[in-house]
């Protein structure tokens, strides 16, 4: 299967797997463009390049940060199995060919199986639909094609799909594509109470909260609103909806993740804060950049988000070549995990200030001190 890749309308160029091997090879024209998506693992360079990436079927981070996981990948294996293919036979070409140009980030596979639409969409459908996807194991998946879609292109555990919000007139608008002006693209998770993953049936309010936490403590954190009611039958819900940023006014912006650009997988002691505070300055090459990034440790450790993981946080591209941390997000207070998923001074759990403050050392943060007394404050 050959596919080829788009960032916006440009070609960046084609994956083949036909030979059984991983190939990509960059397009002549997006090489002279000199705009590098993936600058460590996969700069660029001319000629045909053997794909060994640490991920699924050889990928390199670049195109596996467009791959959903637990919860969208769900969705997918069973739109393929109602399809007659097998999920397990599936080559992860044919994943990308069905994220299409729906994925999240700015890139597109061609040609591609997705679908430019959306419906004006009740929330009631949303949680029908998701609770249907946790509840129901094999049986025929609900929901149009396009709710399927909203739900099967984000990442993470918890269930969401990707929708337009418009805040005026409260009205939701289902898909991952192209919306109506008026509506704001976001991701919404749902809350199914009892159902949810884990038994977290409090994750969205708490998400909620601690996104204003972490704004109160100085970090960038999308705009958000909480959807607050009674279902049908009298238990109340609260769905966070949270503004993508990886959308401008239309416009797609390219996000990669700190697993994707360092090429970290989300195994135990597989990173460290230290690690990712050294991607953050080589790839932004800005100290105010590197201190955020200590800021967002600093709160993560004394808030206890110990879901931290090399998924977790990320980075936009939206000029060429200048890469600025995304806004924070995924923050929840997690006290059922014993320990971090990135290590701070060598540590995973029982991280003191005292570990804060060497770390601040260690990446010349002047006013370290102050960023642990502000993000304590809030916490
Ligand atoms: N506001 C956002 N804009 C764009 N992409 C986002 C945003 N928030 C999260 N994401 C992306 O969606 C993925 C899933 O979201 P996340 O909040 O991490 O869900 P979960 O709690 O299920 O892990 C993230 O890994 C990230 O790639
Ligand atoms: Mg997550």
């Amino acid at each position: 299967m050959k596919l080829e890749v788009r960032y916006r309308d440009a070609v960046v160029g084609v994956l083949n797997d036909d030979i059984g091997q991983m190939l990509f090879q960059y397009d002549d024209r997006f090489l002279r463009l000199g705009t590098e998506l993936s600058p460590f693992y996969l700069p660029l360079q001319s000629g045909v390049i053997e794909l060994k990436g640490p991920f699924e079927g050889g990928l390199p981070g670049l195109f596996a940060d467009s791959l959903p996981d637990y919860w969208g990948r769900a969705i997918m294996d069973r739109r393929l199995r109602e399809a007659g293919i097998d999920p397990a036979r599936v080559s992860v070409l044919k994943r990308l060919a069905l994220v299409g140009d729906g994925g999240l980030g700015a890139l597109g596979y061609h040609p591609a199986e997705s679908e430019d639409a959306y419906e004006i969409g009740s929330l009631k459908a949303a949680v029908d639909f998701s609770r249907q996807v946790l509840e129901i194991a094999g049986e025929k998946l609900p929901g149009s094609k396009i709710i399927q879609q909203a739900g099967s292109n984000p990442g993470g555990r918890y269930p969401k799909l990707c929708v337009g919000w418009n805040p005026a007139e409260k009205r939701l608008a289902i898909g991952s594509q192209s919306l109506p002006e008026e509506f704001i693209p976001c991701l919404l998770k749902l809350d199914l109470g009892e159902a949810m993953p884990q038994g977290k049936a409090e994750v969205c309010r708490q998400e909620a909260a601690l996104l204003d936490q972490a704004r109160a403590a100085g970090i960038r954190t999308p705009r958000h609103w909480l959807l607050e009611g009674k279902d049908d039958e009298g238990h109340s819900y609260a769905h966070l909806l949270i503004e993508r940023f990886d959308r401008r006014e239309g416009t797609r912006i390219h996000m990669h993740s700190f697993s994707g650009v360092a090429h970290k997988l989300p195994v135990r002691y597989g990173a460290s804060y230290e690690e990712l505070l050294r991607v953050v300055s080589a790839l932004t090459r800005d100290h105010r950049e590197v201190e955020g990034m200590f800021r967002r440790m600093v709160f993560n450790i004394l808030c206890g988000n110990r879901d931290d993981h090399v998924r977790n946080h990320a980075f936009l591209m939206e000029a060429p070549n200048q890469w600025q941390l995304s806004p924070a997000y995924d923050l929840t207070p997690t006290p059922e995990l014993k320990e971090h998923a990135l290590g701070v001074n060598g540590k995973w759990s029982g991280i003191a200030k005292s570990d804060l403050a060497q770390v601040g050392k260690l990446f010349s943060i002047k006013n370290a001190d102050e960023i642990i007394d502000q993000c304590a404050s809030v916490c």
